[in-house]
């Protein structure tokens, strides 16, 4: 059996890269001749440019959608009905619509979808969640994500997809559900048409939520934090390090957490879930649910615009 990368520019090159390293048989997908020729070499891969192949390939049982986000959708349902396990590249769809329908697709034949939420592959985010679900925390008061750098100028990126979606998943990972109540304030800086810096509050239960992305704050900052009345926990989700600060004593620990290759553990369960029949380790709802809550936020901010 063998799997395929459909799309293998920046990103999709590590797809193509973790495959190889499992020893899989893989078929690399791309328009671009060039980039291919880099692949055959590098990797040893067969490569094609036509994705039609892929389609009729009774061997393959699996695929890495990583082309750009406005095929995902056409893309997914085309594997999904022939039969095909996916793999498909955040964000699984442009809108919420379209990724319930491929859900709904995935569930009817029977196959596989997952989606690139990479971060549920963290092992330091990992640890929060169970020390979260175990009560270690005690009631959590407070969760706060800074998800910030400074970029260039992007003309064609959405903040809220390329950079916000995976503090929102971390979020929906600790927590199982997205934030409620949100409130939001952006603002578009050196941009006409999308915003560069959005601030999100909102609540969890009886936790409050506090969530900064920006392209226009340096230095870079993946943080997450989550504050409880008997602990609270920090991971620098970039390095995969934590610390715990005891609330009673303010002492703080240093956890050691093996850093994972959070890509690597992401195809490793793709493969495992595609050959043996099982259920995904990122259950496509999750990627629906956070695209609905993408629409939220930007609901909310046209309603202050
Ligand atoms: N999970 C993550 O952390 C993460 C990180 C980066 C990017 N991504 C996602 O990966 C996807 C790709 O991003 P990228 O930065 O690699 O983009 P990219 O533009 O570098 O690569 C896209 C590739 O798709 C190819 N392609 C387009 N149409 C095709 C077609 N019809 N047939 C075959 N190949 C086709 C292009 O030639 C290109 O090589 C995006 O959806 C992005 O959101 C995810």
């Amino acid at each position: 059996m063998s799997f395929a990368v459909l799309g293998a520019g920046y990103w999709g090159k590590n797809h193509v890269r973790e495959y190889s390293n499992a020893g899989i048989e893989l078929t690399v997908c791309d328009l671009d001749k060039e980039k291919l020729g880099q692949y055959e070499k590098e990797f040893g891969v067969k490569t094609i440019t036509d994705y039609k192949e892929l389609l009729n390939d009774e061997k393959l049982l699996g695929l890495s959608i990583c082309t750009p986000n406005p095929t995902h959708y056409k893309f997914a349902k085309e594997f999904l009905e022939a039969g095909k396990h996916v793999l498909l590249e955040k964000p699984m769809a442009v809108s919420s619509k379209e990724a319930r329908e491929l859900v709904e697709i995935a569930r009817k034949k029977g196959v596989v979808l997952t989606v690139g939420h990479i971060f549920r592959f963290n092992n330091a985010l990992k640890k929060l969640q169970e020390m979260i679900e175990a009560g270690e925390l005690g009631k959590i008061n407070v969760v706060e994500l800074a998800w910030t750098n400074l970029d260039p100028v992007y003309p064609d990126r959405d903040i809220l997809t390329d950079l916000a979606l995976h503090s929102f998943d971390i979020i929906n990972f600790l927590f199982g559900k997205n934030p409620e109540n949100i409130q939001v304030a952006g603002e578009k800086h050196r941009r006409q048409d999308n915003e560069e810096t959005v601030f999100i509050t909102g609540k969890i239960d009886s936790a409050v939520v506090n969530l900064a992305i920006s392209w226009v704050i340096p230095p870079k900052k993946r943080e997450v934090i989550v504050a409880g009345s008997e602990r609270t926990v920090y991971v620098n989700a970039s390095t995969q390090e934590m610390k715990v600060i005891d609330m009673k004593t303010q002492e703080e620990e240093s956890i050691g957490v093996e850093a994972s290759n959070p890509l690597q553990e992401e195809i490793k369960a793709f493969i495992d879930s595609a050959s043996n029949n099982k259920g995904a380790a990122v259950a496509a709802e999750k990627g629906a649910e956070i695209i609905e809550f993408i629409e939220t936020v930007q609901e909310k901010l046209k309603e202050q615009a």
